[in-house]
């Protein structure tokens, strides 16, 4: 969940920042980009050459620093940040950020940031209970920032109850579950056909398309960063994923339907961008054909249509998208998919569309929902075009 986010790592002025060290550490381990922020009083607990060290980025304690005269821009810094995280927080700038204080860099960057904001408090056990730093935490908590409760333990006073800082890892968890359920696709179970399928002739002919499958694995990428759990039902093709997702390879029309109709009732979400073959070869040769006859006739027979028989067993709580290439009368024929088949959505492509279509990079869409309201998009690169589609999505789960 850390991979490539950036984070602000904010250091106050307690004992416990020492265990920003180890927590700078286990966000790079994760692949978290860190920029990290230590106020005037944390700069007292740990060095800026610590956690430049770990961090693999300069550290950062003021507005000017006069001896290189670099002015950090704070603005600049909270819209770099995909999440703020500050541990240790004291109990003095929990009460800068309930009240709007912004007397330093950190606070400043706080104040600057529109995205989600997390904090570790540390404190002695007092401090803690005392009604006007549990105020603070209400107060903060109903700006929508998230908590990381300190734990029970022996604290740097001597004195044994609740305060401690979070530890690294138990820091790191909480910030992976919380990403993962504030993601839209978050618990639903997706699945997405790409690319051709090939239907054998003999064994070393087959009949096939031009199908690149670019455009199902930009939209099987999309819906696993959505937090989806996805399931990527894969045809011959060179495309690879680049994120986490469970693929199943197959070859002929036959095998993507006997894969589909497998997991399809499991699947919240299914989204059929193959393209699957309508005909194949009645017979299939076991042993090469040989060269004879002036000409060749194949005998084809009709593959099963894979969508229209999910579409037969759809269940109300499902939502199942098609895809229509046409070359002409599009409108109609896209409407018609639609309803012949008991889809949610059609997402159909015109090959007069220049850019558009197989092989190439871009693709440009048009989406026909349930009550035929059409959305047309501009030509687009299809990884755009994914998000565009799962936009259409996220609009019909609301
Ligand atoms: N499809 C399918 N199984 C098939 C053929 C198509 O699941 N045997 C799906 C495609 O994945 C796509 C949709 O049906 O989501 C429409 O495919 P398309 O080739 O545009 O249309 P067809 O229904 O095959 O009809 P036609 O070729 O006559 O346009």
């Amino acid at each position: 969940m850390l991979k490539n986010k950036n984070i602000i790592l904010g250091v106050c002025g307690s004992i416990a920042a020492y265990k920003s060290a180890f927590l700078v550490r286990l966000l790079v381990k994760a692949g978290a980009n860190i920029k990290v922020i230590l106020t005037p009083d944390g700069a007292n607990f740990i060095t800026p050459l610590t956690l430049a060290t770990l961090s693999k980025n300069p550290v950062y304690t003021q507005y000017f620093d006069e001896e290189t005269g670099v002015w950090s821009n704070h603005v600049e810094l909270g819209l770099w940040a995909d999440l703020i995280l500050i541990a240790p927080i004291s109990a003095n700038t929990l009460a800068k950020l309930a009240t709007g204080i912004c007397d330093n860099l950190l606070t400043a960057v706080y104040l600057s940031a529109k995205c989600p904001v997390y904090v570790a408090p540390a404190m002695d056990l007092d401090m803690w209970k005392h009604e006007t730093t549990q105020t603070n935490i209400h107060q903060i908590q109903s700006f929508g920032n998230l908590i990381i409760e300190p734990g029970d333990g022996e604290l740097a006073s001597g004195l044994y109850g609740a305060g401690r800082m979070a530890e690294p890892e138990e820091i790191i968890s909480f910030l992976d579950h919380a990403i993962k359920h504030s993601m839209p696709l978050y618990g639903k179970k997706v699945m997405v056909t790409a690319g051709p399928t090939y239907e054998a002739i003999d064994p070393v002919r087959f009949i096939g398309n031009h199908s690149s499958g670019k455009m199902g694995f930009a939209l099987a990428d999309e819906l696993a960063r959505l937090g989806a759990s996805v399931t990527l039902i894969a045809g011959p093709t060179a495309q690879k994923e680049n994120q986490i997702l469970t693929r199943i390879d197959i070859l002929s029309a036959q095998e993507m339907l006997n894969a589909c109709t497998s997991i399809f009732s499991e699947m919240d979400i299914t989204i059929m961008c193959a393209a699957v073959a309508d005909y194949r070869p009645k017979v299939i040769a076991n042993q090469k054909i040989k060269k004879q006859a002036d000409s060749l006739v194949l005998e084809l027979e009709k593959t099963v249509d894979i969508l229209a028989t999910l579409g037969k067993s759809k269940k109300a709580n499902q939502i199942l998208v098609g895809f229509a290439l046409e070359t002409h009368d599009e409108e109609n024929y896209a409407k018609g998919k639609l309803a012949q088949k008991n889809l949610d959505m059609v997402v159909l492509n015109s090959l007069n569309d220049k850019g558009a279509g197989f092989k190439s990079d871009t693709n440009k869409i048009t989406i026909f929902n349930k009550a035929l309201e059409c959305t047309v998009f501009e030509m687009k690169s299809k990884t755009a075009v994914a998000k565009d589609i799962c936009t259409a999505i996220l609009k019909i789960l609301k």
